[in-house]
């Protein structure tokens, strides 16, 4: 069968191709994407602008469908089914994706097939040169959403965790925006850090005691920005114009410590309170070196093993919503629908039953 999938929830339009035999229970295997991230664009509004996105989706999403075609080789009509990303996310950038794939497929005679997000994200180290077998516990760390997950299998999906108020990606953003990074500041934030200490302040690890496996950072970002204002006026009143190099390597290290010390811990209590060994990371903030190598080393000592999406794969993309579609019909958990009327859905909740 061959799916071919459509992102566009938010800054990156997405489009892959991606095909499995029905008949044999091997991995779904990626045939060709293409993507287009608007990172540039809306750098210079300091976030995410919701009408420049959806008319930049607009003006994407039908060449890299055919850009993707091409290089896969294929022509439209053999595609078995249109998956795309419908939720969460924000609606217009949705619309356009989910409006883009019921003509496709209406136009072609086949079915659709909806996917959430954050099953894409989930689901994506299944397309890694390490990938992971059922069951396991799953980190997910994006700009909008951290979750612990219980995955027993696909569409199994029980929650144990999750923030309570601002994301692990959110926290990373904010605070380099604090010492002028440009949006979304998570990588360059990482960057910076290597040439800081990681002991240089020591910012709030929240909830890290708390019992549960929930999370909190907007405290963490409070407390950044008391530092940088602090550090500020001292170097201000000293005549200088800014924050040194230095300090701004410091604070971002320490920032970093502490987001990755309580997404290090938390991964560490499911691991213990499911009795599973198997870790699974996915999302944005999963491209993050420091929290690769801490989590290595943790789930090295408690012989647990960890796979990650690759790198590429970590942000958006449409490869996850066309394997996260195979996957479901693989699994045989959800058959294709009729194109035609459709809704999109910003906010839909996606793991909420506790474990069993
Ligand atoms: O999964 P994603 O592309 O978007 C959502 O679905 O939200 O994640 C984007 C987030 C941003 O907050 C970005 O700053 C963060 O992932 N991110 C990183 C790194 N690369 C991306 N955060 C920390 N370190 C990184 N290397
Ligand atoms: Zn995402």
């Amino acid at each position: 069968m061959l799916i071919l999938g459509l992102e566009s929830s938010c800054d990156e339009t997405g489009v892959a191709l991606v095909a499995f035999d029905p008949g044999s229970p091997g991995l779904p295997q990626l045939r060709a994407q293409a993507l287009h991230t608007q990172i540039d664009m809306h750098k210079a509004y300091g976030g995410v602008v919701p009408e420049l996105a959806s008319r930049d989706h607009i003006r994407r999403v039908v060449p890299l469908v055919r850009q993707v075609m091409e290089k896969g080789g294929r022509a439209l009509a053999d595609l078995d089914v249109v998956a795309y990303t419908a939720g969460p996310g924000l609606a217009g950038a949705l619309l356009v994706g989910a409006g883009a794939a019921q003509a496709l497929a209406l136009a072609l005679g086949k079915p659709v097939l909806p996917v959430h997000h954050l099953e894409g994200h989930l689901l994506s180290p299944f397309l890694s040169a390490d990938p992971p077998a059922f069951p396991f516990v799953a980190l997910l760390v994006s700009g909008g959403h951290t979750q612990l997950m219980q995955v027993q299998g696909v569409g199994q999906y029980a929650l144990l965790g999750e923030t309570i108020d601002d994301a692990a990606g959110e926290a990373f953003d904010k605070c380099a925006k604090l010492i002028g990074l440009d949006y979304p500041g998570g990588a360059a934030l990482s960057r910076l850090a290597q040439q800081g200490r990681p002991d240089a302040y020591a910012f709030p690890r929240p909830l890290l005691h708390s019992g549960d496996l929930d999370f909190s950072f907007a405290g963490l970002k409070t407390s950044v920005a008391t530092q940088v204002q602090r550090l500020l006026q001292a170097v201000q009143d000293g005549g200088a114009p800014g924050l040194s190099e230095a300090q701004r390597a410091d604070v971002a290290a320490s920032t970093q410590a502490a987001i990755v010390e309580v997404l290090v811990r938390k991964s560490l209590s499911a691991l213990k309170r499911t009795g599973l060994r198997r870790l699974v990371v996915a999302g944005g903030v999963g491209a993050n070196r420091e929290l690769r190598a801490q989590l290595d080393a943790a789930c090295a000592r408690m012989q647990a093993r960890v796979h990650y999406p690759e790198l590429a794969l970590c942000t958006d993309n449409g490869t996850m919503i066309a394997m996260a579609a195979a996957m479901r019909l693989q699994a045989g958990i959800q058959q294709p629908a009729a194109a035609g009327a459709f809704e999109v859905m910003p906010r839909w909740p996606f793991a909420v039953a506790a474990p069993a």
